[in-house]
Parts: C-alpha cells; structure tokens; sequence
C-alpha cells in the first residue's frame, strides 16, 4: 500500500516539495523563471515561486487562445432562471477580457489597484475577474447575497479604484436589484470609489449617478484592448473576505504564482480532468470554490467551464443538475452537500435523474460543509459514480484532504474527506500542540511550509493573521476545524473550534450576526448559536435579553432583528427564529454557554456545566427552544 501512486506522489510533495511543486509549475507559462522555488524568512510564512513572473489571464485565456483552443469553448453560462445558454470561445472570452481591461484601464486601474467585484452569476463577473488578473488589478469578490454593511466593510478594508456591478440578480423568479445596495453601500463607506461600471440586465434598469457611474455596454464599444501585464508570483491576484470570529471579515490574499500551479495541479490530479473535458463547479464567484473551480482552475487547465445561475431545485425542479451534466455533457461536477440534500428532499427516489443521459459523468465532488454518509450514499446509488467529500477553506484555496482521481482510485470512506492531498502535512493536535493517538479529538493543523495556493497573508493585516493562524500551533497552521484521523490516516471533520457557523456551505460568524442584534435600542445582551438543520446544516437561532422598560414587545423586537439581519448583513446569512429569554446561561466567569444550548436545540446528550451560574436557566432556554421549534430535553437528563 505504501508503494501505491498516492503514496509515492505524497512522500514525494513532502520528502522533495521544491522538486515536486517545480515540476508542477512547469505547466504554467513564465514569463521570468522564478530564482526560488520556495523562500522562507520574508514573510509570515514561506512564499513560493520567488522572483517569477507571469500573467494569470494569459495562463488562462491567452495561451489556449493562441495554442490551438480558440475555437474550444472556455465558458458555458447556463442561466437556468433566464433560460438563456451562452457559450464563449478561448478567442471570444479573451478578446472580451482584453477590451474590458482596456475599460478599466481607460478609467485609472493599474497593477496594484483594488477593484470590488459584485455582481450575479453572469459571465460578465468571470470577464471582469479575468481582466483584473490581465492588468495585474487585485479584485475582490463579495457574494451578491451580502447586503449594503457587508459590502461596505470591504470596500473600506481594500479601498478598490472602481466596483463592478450588474443591475440584478435572479433570484428564483424574483428580482433582485443589485445597484440600490451598492448605491447604499458607497454611502456608507468611508472610502468612495472613483468609479462603479454597471452591466444593465434586461429584468431591470439601474439608475446611474452622472460621472461615477458607467455602462458596461458603453464603456466596451469605444474601448482598445489591454495586453497582460506581467506580475510577481509573489503580487496578489485577489482579495477574498471570509468570516472570522469577530464582525470584521479577514482579507485571504492569494498570489499569482502558487495559485496557478496548485490550480493547474489539481484540475488533473484531484478532479481528474483532462484539457478539453466540460467541468462543472455550481458555486457562486463570490466563494472561494467559485474563485479557484469556476473561474481560473478550469480555464488555466484548458478545460471548458460552467457558470451556472441557478439553483439546484426550483429552477424548474430538482433535476435542474441533471439536466445541466446531460446537455453540456459535463465529465466531473462539484457542488456542496446542501445542494444534494435540497435535491434529494424533492426527489427522494431519483426519479428525475432517468430523464436525463448523465453517461459522460464520472465522479461528483462535495465540499464546503461536513457530508453526512447518508448523503454521500444516496448521491453515489443515484448516479452510479464515484462521490467525493473533500475538505478544503477559503484560506488553502484548494483541497487539502480529498481522493486524488487522477492519482489513484483510492478506497472512499463515508464521513472521511480522505487523506491529505500531497503538499499538506495534515495533523491532529491537543492543546499543548502534540499530535493525538488515531480516534483521538484534536485540532487540525497543517504544518508549516504549506504548498503553492494557499494564504501569505491577509489584506493589510498580518498581526491578525499570526494571531489568528500561527499563534496557537507553532509550526502549524491552525485550521480551526477540530477532528479525528483515524489508524488508516483518514480524517474526520467534525466541528468548528471558533464561532463560525456554516450555513447552506456558507461560513458566517455569530459574532458578526450578534453585533446587528445588539445594535437593537431594546436588547441588554444576546447569542447565537447554530443548530443542526436537515437542509442547511446549520441555522442560526438568536437569543435575546431585553432591556429594563424595552419600548417594544418581544414580538416586534424579534421580526426586528430577523429584518436588521437581513438588511445588513443579508439574505445568505438565512436568519429567521429569535427568541426573547430572561437571562442568558453563563459560567462564573461570564462566558456564554453557547456549546451547551446548540446541545439541547440539536437533541444531543448534555451535561450541566459545572461552571455555569444558575442550573435553573436551562429549564427557561429549554422551554425558549421549543417554542421555536427545537426539542425539549429536560436538565441534566443524558
Ligand atoms: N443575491 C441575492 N440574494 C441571494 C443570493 C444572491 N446572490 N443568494 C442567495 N440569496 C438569498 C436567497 O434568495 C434566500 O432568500 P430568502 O430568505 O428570501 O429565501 C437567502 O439568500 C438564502 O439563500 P440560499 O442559501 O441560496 O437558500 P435557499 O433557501 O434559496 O436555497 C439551497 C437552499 C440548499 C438550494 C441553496 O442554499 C443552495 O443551492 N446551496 C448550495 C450552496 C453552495 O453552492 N455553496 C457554495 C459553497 S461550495
Ligand atoms: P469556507 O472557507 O467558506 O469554504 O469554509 C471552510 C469551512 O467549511 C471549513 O473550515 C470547514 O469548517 C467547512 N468545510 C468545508 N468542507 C468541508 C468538508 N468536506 N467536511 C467538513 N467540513 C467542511
């Protein structure tokens, strides 16, 4: 078994990692070779590919354009709430993003400008992210389910020159007015960007402020296409914020260089995909998968990419993916685990799936949440292919532990991601930073060097990031994520070790969602926690105290908070049940006891802490649970 491909490949990444991750990079066209394969002692962690240089756009676009895939589509827009099915050539998707950098050129961005990226599922968001990485602009991408606060923390954090937009989004059959938030959110930043380009959808007609803003349409007519500027490997592609414990997002930094190889890497040797094949990632571009599987991974691989603006039921029904593999004749899919769920909930016998020929579909990879064996199981019965759980963050840009296909078909265990992929040295710790016995809980960390792709840095920020990631662990890279290997070196992911609730496979944090409820004139104090949801995985419950001769009811505070939710931090973040509760259950020392309440509203066995102030308020959350639907368990019971 030692000796077997994964094996081999994985002792090689570890024993030879600047022989391994050399090789590998030279899949990727340079522009200057670069003078370090890896370097350590000028940042906070090792930065690969030192002293190269190269253009992201051109691996991705340009050189399949000129080498033989003009003709070859790159990208295919299935919008399945429009009906409309788009697809553009290597050519035509390079000449596009040639004139669209020539716009954002013509307006004052260069190489080191921010650009803030907001916008639906079009293909103008991958043309406009593929320009950036052209000029050597650094974009950053906010998710268009965010509302006007989330997106105006970060253009105050990246201070971008321009924000792209689009008039709406579809959400289902509703539409949803894009450029409102983004008016609202330019009031309420600090920084004002020079310019907004605004991509008018048919369904709805954005209003434009004179001088700031600018038609896409327009701006593209009278325009002259822009050349790749060559970058650092070591000079940021983009910004991607993700939640952390507190409200303020963290800037992931991901460079040019390491990026593209680990991306190039992995679309074989992960996913198994060869150039030329169709690939599906239905995730959206303002997530991290959409970043690395939507966007550049596929295309700087020379495979042909699906942007799909959907959903995976409702958009007509739940055999909406099946429907997208058989048409485009898709080889290998990635989605999240909710999305089969949701699917599978409709559908529970497959039925639709007979309606469509899926005969080209080799294997499905699910990401972004724990996958329940059941879930797993009913997708590979249904679909006859292999169905991959692999584990992976914003922070690492790729998988970290996954079944390598085009290494080896190596055993899938239900509820295990697998082993590490090669270039992670994965490992469980207990507190005092010792690896724990196999079975045994701890928190996972990688060692430090990481491979190519993974975070440098964040954006302005690099106190934030040793405290956050390389404080806990020396050495290591603290994953936040707590689990088990077990004796076959399977890991298990089984929790978060931070406030971090994972919603439909979108992180969000309860301290961001608690600040918007404390912010409420009438609530003294409150928590959320997040509770197991058959769908979503997690929900978001909120727990309010009131303040002495609060002027509302409970009542009105409640649909209060579920609105202020809503309206600024949004939609995604699917917060619905509140309750008002006299006190909120503490230890001596004043923590909230969130761990103990997501307990009893989840049904699982509970100890009384031993710390806690009062036994008695178990009995009031208990009772405060279940009038939002939650089980009643009674205390101490289990
Ligand atoms: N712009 C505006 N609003 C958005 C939005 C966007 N881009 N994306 C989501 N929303 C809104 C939705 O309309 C919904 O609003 P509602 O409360 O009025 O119904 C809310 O945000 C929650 O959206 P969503 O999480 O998509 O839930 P849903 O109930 O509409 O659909 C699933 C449930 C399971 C079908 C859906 O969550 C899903 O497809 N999940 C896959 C997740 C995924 O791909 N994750 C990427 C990580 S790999
Ligand atoms: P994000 O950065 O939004 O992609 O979220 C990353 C987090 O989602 C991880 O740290 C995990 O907590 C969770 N996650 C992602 N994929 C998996 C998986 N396959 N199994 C368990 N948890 C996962």
């Amino acid at each position: 078994m030692s000796d077997s491909p994964y094996f081999s490949a994985y002792r090689a990444s570890i024993d030879q990692p600047l022989e391994f991750w050399a090789n590998a990079a030279q899949d990727i066209d340079w522009i200057t070779p670069w003078t370090s394969v890896m370097e350590t002692g000028t940042g906070p962690v090792p930065r690969w590919f030192v002293g190269g240089e190269l253009n992201t756009c051109y691996n991705a676009l340009d050189r399949h354009a000129d080498g033989g895939r003009g003709d070859q589509t790159a990208l295919i827009y299935d919008s399945a709430v429009t009906g409309v099915v788009e697809k553009y050539s290597y050519s035509e998707l390079r000449d596009l993003v040639a004139r669209f950098a020539g716009v954002l050129a013509a307006r004052g961005v260069g190489k080191g400008d921010r650009v803030v990226i907001y916008m639906p599922m079009i293909p103008q968001a991958a043309i406009a992210m593929l320009a950036c990485a052209r000029l050597g602009a650094v974009h950053s991408v906010v998710f268009g389910g965010f509302a006007s606060r989330e997106l105006a923390v970060r253009i105050d954090d990246c201070r971008p020159k321009a924000v792209i937009s689009a008039s709406c989004g579809v959400e289902v059959d509703r539409v949803i007015e894009y450029k409102p938030l983004l008016d609202a959110a330019v009031d309420l930043a600090e920084h004002k960007p020079d310019h907004t380009i605004i991509y008018q959808r048919d369904m709805a007609t954005a209003s434009m402020v004179p001088g700031r803003d600018l038609d896409w349409e327009a701006e593209m007519e009278d325009t002259v296409p822009h050349e790749c500027v060559p970058v650092s490997a070591t000079d940021p592609l983009y910004i991607l914020y993700t939640s952390g414990t507190t409200g303020e997002p963290k800037g992931i930094i991901r460079d040019n260089g390491g990026h593209a190889v680990a991306l190039k890497w992995s679309m074989n040797n992960v996913y198994g995909v060869e150039p030329g094949e169709v690939w599906w990632a239905a995730s959206d571009v303002g997530w991290v998968v959409g970043h690395s599987y939507i966007v550049y991974g596929p295309l700087i691989h020379g495979a042909t990419s699906i942007l799909y603006e959907g959903k995976p039921v409702g958009t007509p029904d739940a055999g909406a993916y099946w429907r997208v593999i058989s048409q485009h004749g898709v080889v290998s899919m990635f989605t999240a685990p909710t999305a089969i769920r949701a699917i599978r909930q409709q559908d529970p016998d497959g039925e639709l799936i007979s309606d469509y020929d899926l005969t080209n579909l080799r294997s499905l990879f699910l990401a972004g949440e724990r996958c329940d064996p059941d879930t797993l199981g009913w997708a590979g019965d249904q679909l006859g292919v292999p169905v991959i759980d692999h584990w992976w963050q914003t922070e690492s840009g790729w998988a970290i532990v996954s079944a390598c296909l085009g290494i080896e078909h190596t055993e899938i265990v239900p509820g295990s991601p697998g082993r590490p992929v090669p270039g992670w040295q994965v490992s469980v710790l207990d507190p005092d930073g010792e690896k724990v016995a196999p079975d045994e809980i701890g928190a996972i960390c990688i060692r430090i060097p990481m491979p190519p792709g993974s975070l440098p840095n964040l954006w302005e920020a690099e106190e934030r990031f040793v405290k956050t990631y390389l404080t806990g662990f020396p050495g290591y890279y603290e994953t936040a994520d707590a689990g088990y290997k077990d004796r076959n070196g399977y890991l298990y992911v089984m929790a978060r070790t931070d406030d971090i609730i994972n919603v439909a496979g979108h992180r969000l944090s309860n301290g961001a969602l608690e600040e918007v409820l404390a912010s409420h004139p009438d609530v003294a104090e409150c928590a959320v926690i997040g509770v197991a949801d058959p769908l979503k995985g997690q929900l978001p419950v909120g727990f309010l105290v009131l303040k002495v001769g609060a002027a509302a009811s409970n009542a009105e505070v409640v649909a209060d908070v579920v609105a202020a939710v809503r309206s600024e931090i949004g939609p995604v973040a699917a917060f619905k049940k509140a309750v008002v509760v006299d006190r909120l259950p503490k230890t001596r020392s004043g923590k909230i006891l969130r761990g103990t309440i997501v307990k009893i509203a989840n049904d699982e066995p509970w100890e009384m802490p031993a710390t806690v102030d009062d036994p008695v308020i178990f009995d009031d959350i208990t009772t405060a649970l279940e009038s939002v639907g939650y089980p009643r368990r009674v205390a101490g019971k289990d």
